[in-house]
């Protein structure tokens, strides 16, 4: 079995070789695509997003029936994605008045949706009111205060979670570490119990639960459990003070995609066992109700499913030193392995089947010596014209991309027995420009 065969394992679930060595993924050979779409392509899997949605309803609605699975959409929004989600039954997590103004335009129902964030707008704050957001996860003071008036302006209750600050470390990358105690991010562990008592006492808000959110891309388990009986401590000492019902416990998402060969993440059952099973213990222990539990997995639902296509363009060999291989895209649509040194696997698309022949370094074409997608990845050898498919690319690619260089936002695909569909046009010169006043 060549290097590029074992790689399947990171790539979308429908993926496989047909007979001419091609990459064919939901039925579609990846490499037609390339050429009937164009190049860079994103490609999403229509029955990986659909199975992990089930994945996720299934491992925890098993072992804790009052289970809530509510997709991050800062992972990738699109509007066919929200549509597909919402058929699937899960609620969203927004985090702007963008977010939610995508998720109302295609008539998710709101009631289904937690608004997120540090730093709210009064602005943002008012349409989630005014258009019935199922919860605001308050950060901070201010918000407090402000969500009060607005809601009672508007003769509204607006029902709402506290976000706090478990202090814990759950051994991630710094710049995705959210739960530690010098955090930007919720109430710190000191003015928990005087958000607790502020929360309760205003007229227009209606206290349901507490959030937490520890990090992004976890592999370990046991943080969730500190972060779990962090939480659940504090709110059984609350409700012995001042009389708080615990009905909802958000423990946030996090959970790990797979990104290469020697980094595999946990599954999901093995989350939701950790994550159930200390809610129950701990709960039993304290001789409290069990909340209901809501779940907000953002990566672990799009990052396999999607994948990058590339064509590749110059080759160069620096004797002795390296071969860097260019493709048509780079740091623009995926800032990941620039911004947080985050590894990438990647295949030749058309040479399946080949035997690899050395090691290249996969270069983007923007402006930036970081521009590098991928370090001495073993490939076959690679030509210009041939496609590289970047593996696991669904989850913070496009959404955090930018048009530096003025390059244009790639189009996107969904795949299905066979099927492409353009969920996404590619920009144009006049996308770019429309906004510039003259
Ligand atoms: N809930 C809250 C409150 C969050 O802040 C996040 C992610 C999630 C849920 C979803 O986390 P996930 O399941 O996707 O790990 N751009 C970074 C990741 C930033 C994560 C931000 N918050 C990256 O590319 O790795």
């Amino acid at each position: 079995m060549t290097v590029q065969l074992d790689r399947l394992s990171l790539l979308p679930l429908t993926a496989e070789v047909n007979e001419r060595g091609h990459l064919i993924i939901g039925g579609c050979d990846t490499v037609e695509l390339a050429a009937e779409f164009g190049t860079p392509l994103y490609l999403f899997d229509e029955f990986s997003i659909r199975s992990k949605c089930a994945e996720f309803k299934t491992e925890f609605g098993q072992r804790y029936a009052d289970t809530t699975v509510i997709y991050a959409c800062k992972a990738f929004i699109n509007k066919a994605l929200l549509l597909l989600l919402k058929e699937e039954g899960l609620g969203l997590d927004v985090v702007s008045g963008g977010e939610l103004g995508i998720t109302q335009s295609v008539g998710f129902p709101l009631g289904q949706v937690y608004f997120h964030g540090n730093n709210k707008s009064a602005g943002e704050i008012s349409l989630a009111l005014e258009w019935g957001i199922g919860r605001i996860v308050i950060d901070n003071f201010q918000e407090l205060k402000i969500i009060n008036r607005l809601a009672k302006e508007k003769g509204k209750k607006a029902s709402i979670l506290l976000r706090l600050t478990p202090g814990v470390d759950p051994h991630t990358h710094q710049y995705i570490t959210t739960g530690t105690i010098d955090s930007k991010f919720g109430f710190p562990q000191a003015h928990s119990e005087e958000a607790v008592i502020t929360a309760m006492s205003k007229s227009n808000l209606n206290l349901v639960g507490l959030h937490c959110h520890i990090g992004s891309l976890i592999f370990e388990t046991e943080p969730y459990q500190q972060a779990i009986d962090f939480m659940l401590n504090f709110a059984a000492e609350m409700k012995r003070k001042h009389g708080f019902e615990l009905k909802e416990l958000s423990v946030g998402g996090g959970f790990a995609a797979q990104y290469t060969l020697d980094a595999p993440s946990p599954p999901t059952s093995a989350y939701a066992e950790v994550i159930t099973s200390s809610i129950i213990s701990r709960c039993h222990q304290l001789k409290v109700p069990l909340p209901r539990l809501i779940i907000e997995p953002g990566r672990s639902i799009v990052a396999r499913a999607g994948v990058a296509l590339y064509e590749i363009g110059t080759i160069k060999e620096i004797p002795g030193i390296r071969c860097y291989v260019c493709v048509d895209g780079g740091m623009g649509d995926n800032i990941r392995p620039a911004l947080y040194g985050s590894k990438l696997e990647a295949v030749v698309a058309n040479k399946m089947s080949d035997k690899e022949t050395g090691k290249f370094t996969i270069a983007g074409k923007f402006c930036e010596s970081g521009d590098i997608l991928i370090r001495d990845i073993g490939l076959p050898q690679p030509v210009p014209g041939d496609i590289l498919v970047v593996a696991a690319c669904g989850a913070y690619s496009i959404p955090q991309a930018s048009n530096y260089n003025a390059f244009f936002l790639p189009a996107i695909v969904l795949v299905k027995e066979g099927k492409a569909r353009l969920i996404r046009r590619r920009e144009t010169l006049e996308d770019l420009t429309q906004c510039d006043l003259v």
